[in-house]
């Protein structure tokens, strides 16, 4: 995976998304000057730009982009030049209604907002091969490029379409996939409710159906989508990379589970020269900047650990939630810089100039409504002078202490009808396991369940209810040679095609945890139960329980009321050199930590024990230095420990540190530690 950073950037990146087709030239001369104030080091341009760029078929005006181009080169502001790909023209869809995608109600989307593509649509591929073409030829060489943003966002908001171009493209799709019709009736398990095909054409993506689809019919259908999405992105890259080699391309990803839950990243990180993500704070009452953390070690472990960049979040507010409170004074430096700690080599925005009009007029900007006599504008400048002051961090990794597994088509699996509660929700682990080890002070790696993981002490699987036998072989080979891992329930439960692992549950995962499951018994809404252990200590869980038979594991806690009263509840399986430990109801947050604490004995993380959970400590090195990155999201000043030989120099005030670096409520401190 070639990881690359913008061409002929050489601080960290610190700008904006910047639509100046939305003003008169006379603003442009300001936005430089303001960015050069701010010490903007590049912008995104261009990104929904086709209906100016080619105003009728064919036609191209490309005046105001090589003006634009120019006077950013002059200002010395580097450019992440957009394929305006996302919103084609209206005259295209005038030509070619049939690009514009279908529900699987059989609703077809129409032209006005932005997205409303059929990825399967031959002209609309033809189309945006054409501009991609155009533009790269046209800029390719120009010095201001530095990077290419095919596109935008790909799966949102539209992640699947259902039409007949889809039909037909889905059944090319299947025949590459099984090589027969036959191997479709196998892997989707037609002789159920007798959905047997007898040939291609018979076979119709899953749209609206009476009663519960055919599961693995459309788990294939959200791989179908994903690889369709992804065939239009190669094909733009592969143009840009002929006809301008040397400018990294990227696609902006959305890899914060609640805000694109359509594509399987594993397999994007690999195909970016760098890897690009759009982080938006969700005020969902939850502790905002635990979500950040986890998105952006999620974009780092999709980049394979190598330094990634942050193409857009928000200096304030946002405008499409239900409620859209502004950032707090500071937030959006802590923000920035969580993302810096975590690997991201600058920290970019959506937008530049806040739009007088359309759809995102009230989302936040650097440069908002208000102007620079604004305490946005004030922060923008300083955060660009912090940024300025952490260049040498480019190229360090971020640390980290242990892994959790994610797997995107495992979620997908679980997310289907049907299932033995709707209460038991992938991503709800997945947030409760992150924050249980953020509360620790533990830097977080995710992997895929069958990537190699013997460089972590500890591993954890919140929610892996799609396990293959080969993922199965691998934790099985990562405990016996001395891993620690913990397993929450209903994992490993079906194969690739959602099909029952032989025998009795969790099929694949079985052997390494030393048990069986021989029944759930999911749990209403209002109940709960209570698991006793070590020292008569209680916990509390709901959502779920389970009659687990140990097979080899040890019981250390049981259930004292509820369906498995008398059971086991959480074991604990000695396999070779490691342990594996598993979790057989959804415990609350306290609960959890008791059973991770021990876990983390287990595979010796101590993490920062006495350090408030609100203090947030990342570290990044390289062959160029150790830093650590202190973030403080608590009212409470606090005080970290230095690590190494206790003495460095702190970047943002240039001062020199030794001992304890104190941290001031709501600040951020990021020190080069010596030795
Ligand atoms: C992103 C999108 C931007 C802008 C932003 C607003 O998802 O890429 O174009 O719409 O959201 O938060």
């Amino acid at each position: 995976m070639p990881q690359t950073t913008p061409k002929g950037l050489h601080r960290l990146a610190f700008g904006g998304d910047y639509n100046p087709e939305q003003w008169p030239e006379s603003v442009w001369q300001e936005d430089v000057r303001l960015m050069r104030e701010a010490g903007v080091t590049m912008v995104s341009v261009g990104i929904f730009s086709w209906a100016l760029l080619e105003p009728e078929r064919g036609r191209y005006d490309f005046g105001w982009l090589d003006r634009l181009l120019d006077l950013l080169h002059e200002n010395g502001v580097r450019v992440d030049l957009g394929t305006p790909t996302v919103v084609p023209p209206a005259w295209f869809y005038r030509l070619h209604p049939e690009a514009l995608p279908v529900t699987a109600e059989g609703v077809r989307y129409s032209h006005g907002s932005r997205g409303a593509i059929c990825h399967s649509s031959p002209a609309y591929r033809a189309a945006a091969a054409g501009i991609t073409t155009e533009l790269a030829r046209r800029y390719g060489g120009h010095p201001a490029l530095a990077l290419w943003h095919v596109h935008n966002e790909y799966g949102v908001p539209v992640s699947a379409c259902y039409c007949d171009n889809c039909a037909a493209h889905f059944r090319r799709w299947l025949d590459r996939r099984y090589g027969s019709v036959e191997a479709v009736n196998e892997a989707w398990g037609t002789a159920f409710w007798g959905q047997r095909y007898g040939s291609y054409e018979e076979i119709d993506p899953p749209r609206a159906t009476p009663t519960a689809g055919n599961p693995a019919q459309r788990l294939d259908y959200r791989r179908f989508a994903d690889a369709t999405l992804l065939e239009n992105f190669r094909t733009e890259r592969d143009i840009l990379r002929g006809l301008a080699p040397g400018i990294p391309v990227t696609t902006n990803f959305m890899t914060a589970l609640s805000q694109c839950d359509s594509v399987d990243y594993w397999t994007w990180g690999r195909e970016v020269d760098l890897v690009t993500n759009d982080h938006y704070l969700i005020t969902d009452g939850r502790r905002t900047h635990v979500n950040l953390a986890m998105a952006a070690d999620l974009t780092r472990s999709v980049a394979g650990g190598a330094p990634w960049l942050l193409l857009e979040h928000s200096t304030s507010g946002v405008n499409w939630q239900a409620r859209n409170p502004a950032k707090r004074p500071g937030e959006m430096a802590r923000n920035s810089l969580a993302h810096v700690a975590r690997g991201s080599e600058g920290a970019m925005f959506f937008q530049w100039r806040q739009s007088q009009r359309g759809a995102e007029k009230f989302h936040s900007a650097m440069v908002p409504h208000g102007g620079t006599d604004t305490r946005i504008w004030r922060e923008v400048v300083a955060l660009g002078a912090g940024l300025d002051a952490l260049a040498e961090v480019r190229g360090t990794r971020t640390v980290p202490d242990v892994a959790m597994l994610w797997d995107w088509h495992s979620w997908w699996a679980q997310g289907l009808e049907w299932r033995p509660s709707e209460a038991h929700d992938a991503r709800e682990r997945a947030d409760s396991f992150y924050e249980t080890l953020y509360d620790r002070h533990l830097t977080v790696d995710f992997a895929h369940p069958e990537s190699d993981l013997s460089a972590y002490p500890l591993v954890v699987v919140p929610a892996l209810y799609l396990t293959t036998e080969a993922a199965g072989a691998n934790l099985r080979a990562y405990v016996e040679n001395g891993g620690t891992l913990v397993v929450s329930y209903f994992s490993g439960i079906v194969d690739e095609h959602d099909a029952v692992h032989p025998g009795a549950y969790p099929g694949a995962l079985r052997e390494v945890l030393g048990l069986t499951v021989e029944e759930w018994s999911p749990l209403l809404d209002d109940q709960r139960v209570r698991i006793t252990g070590p020292g008569g200590a209680s916990l509390t869980g709901d959502v779920w329980t389970e009659f687990v038979v140990p097979r080899g594991a040890e019981t250390v806690w049981s259930y004292a009321d509820g369906p498995a009263a008398g059971r086991p509840a959480v074991t604990r399986h000695r396999l070779g050199r490691g342990t594996a430990w598993y979790v057989s109801t959804r415990l609350d947050a306290a609960s959890l930590d008791a059973i991770m604490a021990a876990a983390c004995e287990d595979a010796g993380v101590p993490g920062r024990p006495g350090l408030p959970r609100d203090v947030e400590v990342v570290r990044r090195a390289g062959p160029g230095g150790h830093y650590l990155f202190a973030l403080n999201h608590s009212p409470e000043d606090a005080a970290v420990p230095l690590d190494g030989t206790g003495t460095g120099t702190e970047l943002l005030g240039g001062a020199p540190v030794s001992g304890e670096l104190t941290v001031p409520a709501g600040a951020v401190r990021v020190v080069r530690l010596d030795g």
